[in-house]
């Protein structure tokens, strides 16, 4: 709980590590005028250089307060859900790939793939991360999957062994959350993505999840599409923004 004398910012250790700058989140999803201040010298008091600051998409106070502060709007994350997963569409059968789980050896071809996924995330609408940065978190995020952070590792692969894709879920409870799903540039529109995540819902269900979860971009019309299709809905929408504290150099 927030209370008057919490500071409104906290320290992220990992992201601070792995950027080599300060950078912390806000504990609060909710600014006027007065707590904007607060957290900007909250902010400046814990030496931090960037805040991630998520707001609620009707939540039209905040969003003044949060231009006001000059924040930077990097990403309008929605999550997708497929409340029920009784049933499941059945994939195409006469496929030139198959889906299957990772095995040893893929680690270089899904690092290719997640690096090219980079380029939409938030970190890639922001110009005070370098593209190297993006790109080196992502390769960190499909690594740490690789290594245990998700459940499993499926790939969509061609007969000649050749990674094309990827779908990384994590079970928490009886949600499936589908933390990371990438294709291969050169390989999209072929009915991977669909295959993959019709993949993922079936691992899920075989794991005791009864609904899935993904997490998207508002720009990302492909993989909203893809979801859709799939009977997922829109679940949540929020703003995120970016706050520097320290001048661009
Ligand atoms: C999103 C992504 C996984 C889709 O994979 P894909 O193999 O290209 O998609 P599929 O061929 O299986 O397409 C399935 C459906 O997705 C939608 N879709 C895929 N690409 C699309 C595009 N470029 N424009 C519009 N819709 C698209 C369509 O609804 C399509 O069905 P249709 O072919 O009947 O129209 C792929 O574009 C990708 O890796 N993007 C970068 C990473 C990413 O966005 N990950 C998801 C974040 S959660």
């Amino acid at each position: 709980m927030v209370t008057s004398s919490t500071p409104l910012v906290e320290r992220l250790d990992w992201d601070s590590q792995f950027f080599g700058r300060e950078i912390g989140r806000a504990r609060v999803g909710r600014l006027d005028a007065t707590t904007a201040d607060r957290l900007a010298y909250d902010a400046r008091a814990a030496g931090l250089a960037c805040v991630y600051f998520a707001a609620g998409i009707d939540d039209f106070e905040t969003v003044l307060a949060a231009e006001r502060l000059g924040c930077h709007l990097v990403d309008v994350r929605v999550v997708l859900e497929r409340p029920e997963l009784t049933t499941i569409p059945s994939g195409a059968s006469d496929t030139d790939f198959r889906i299957e789980p990772a095995r040893d050896g893929d680690l270089p071809q899904l690092e290719r793939i997640a690096t090219e996924v980079a380029r939409l995330s938030r970190y890639a609408a922001d110009p005070r991360f370098r593209g190297e940065e993006t790109e080196r978190l992502y390769r960190t995020w499909i690594q740490n999957a690789w290594n245990g952070y998700v459940d499993k590792v499926l790939v969509a692969r061609d007969a000649g062994g050749d990674v094309l894709g990827f779908a990384c879920p994590k079970m928490h409870g009886e949600l499936c959350d589908l933390q990371l799903l990438g294709v291969a540039g050169a390989q999209r529109q072929r009915k991977l993505g669909r295959a993959l995540v019709l993949a993922a819902m079936t691992w899920g269900r075989e794991q005791g999840a009864t609904r899935m979860q993904a997490v998207t971009q508002a720009r990302n019309l492909p993989a909203q599409r893809l979801f859709q299709q799939l009977g997922f809905l829109t679940a949540e929408v929020k703003l995120y923004y970016h706050l520097w504290l320290t001048p661009d150099r």
